[in-house]
């Protein structure tokens, strides 16, 4: 970091930083937000440089949102445009998704966005995926019904692997009727700077979108 982001992260992070919580322990969102509470819950895991969380957050002010990232440099960023756009609806998890995703109550997020998980494209990588049945299971566990959870990647592999681990979990229906349904990105739904990498290498990039399902009984 240069000396000027670092200074404006020690200045700004403590009021947006959402602390780890112990092993075990639950994170009420509602401590986080105070009167806000109420308002729908959306969560970005691996935010980036975090264009894509600014974008949603300036464009659904009603919604609190809480935005997942280990890389530093990322948080600086987006501390800054938060800052900078007055933003009262974004809390900061600078640390690992797995984390937060155990500690987050049942059924309390509306809307989850993983976009261009680092895709691990070695065989004897691929465990490292941040998709597989450990955190499906606890998207599934705190969306709530009919929540969306969008998914994007450019790595073919990771498409495929995507689509298995989502749909054999059950609990997920894949929304898409036709190809242009996961083939284009939806207006609502701003490039990030690695998917402008993607095209600009000629990959082509998947846009999922799927729903939670109702529970049952
Ligand atoms: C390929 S980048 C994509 C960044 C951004 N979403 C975009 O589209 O430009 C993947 C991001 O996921 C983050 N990441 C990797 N492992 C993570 C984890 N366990 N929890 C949260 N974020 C993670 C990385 O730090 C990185 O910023």
């Amino acid at each position: 970091l240069r000396d000027a982001q670092r200074e404006r992260l020690e200045r700004l992070l403590p009021d947006l930083e959402i602390t780890t919580p112990d092993i075990g322990a639950t994170l009420d969102p509602g401590t986080l937000f105070g009167a806000r509470v109420t308002q729908p819950l959306w969560l970005e895991v691996g935010f980036g440089a975090g264009e894509h969380l600014i974008w949603q957050a300036e464009t659904n002010r009603d919604v609190n949102f809480i935005g997942c990232e280990p890389f530093l440099n990322g948080v600086a960023r987006v501390v800054t445009g938060i800052d900078e756009g007055a933003l009262d609806n974004i809390k900061i998890f600078p640390d690992d998704a797995r984390i937060i995703l155990s500690a987050l109550p049942d059924q309390s997020v509306d809307r989850a966005f993983i976009l261009f998980p680092d895709p691990w494209p070695k065989l004897r990588h691929q465990k490292r995926r941040l998709i597989g049945p450990a955190t499906l299971t606890h998207f599934a566990r705190i969306l709530t019904d009919g929540a969306e959870l969008r998914i994007a990647t450019d790595y073919s592999n990771y498409k495929d692997w995507i689509l298995h681990y989502v749909l054999a979990s059950e609990k997920f229906e894949w929304t898409a009727r036709r190809p242009v349904d996961w083939r284009e990105r939806p207006t609502d739904w701003p490039a990030t700077r690695y998917e402008a990498k993607a095209d600009a290498a000629g990959r082509a990039c998947a846009y999922f979108r799927f729903k939670r399902r109702q529970r049952q009984g």
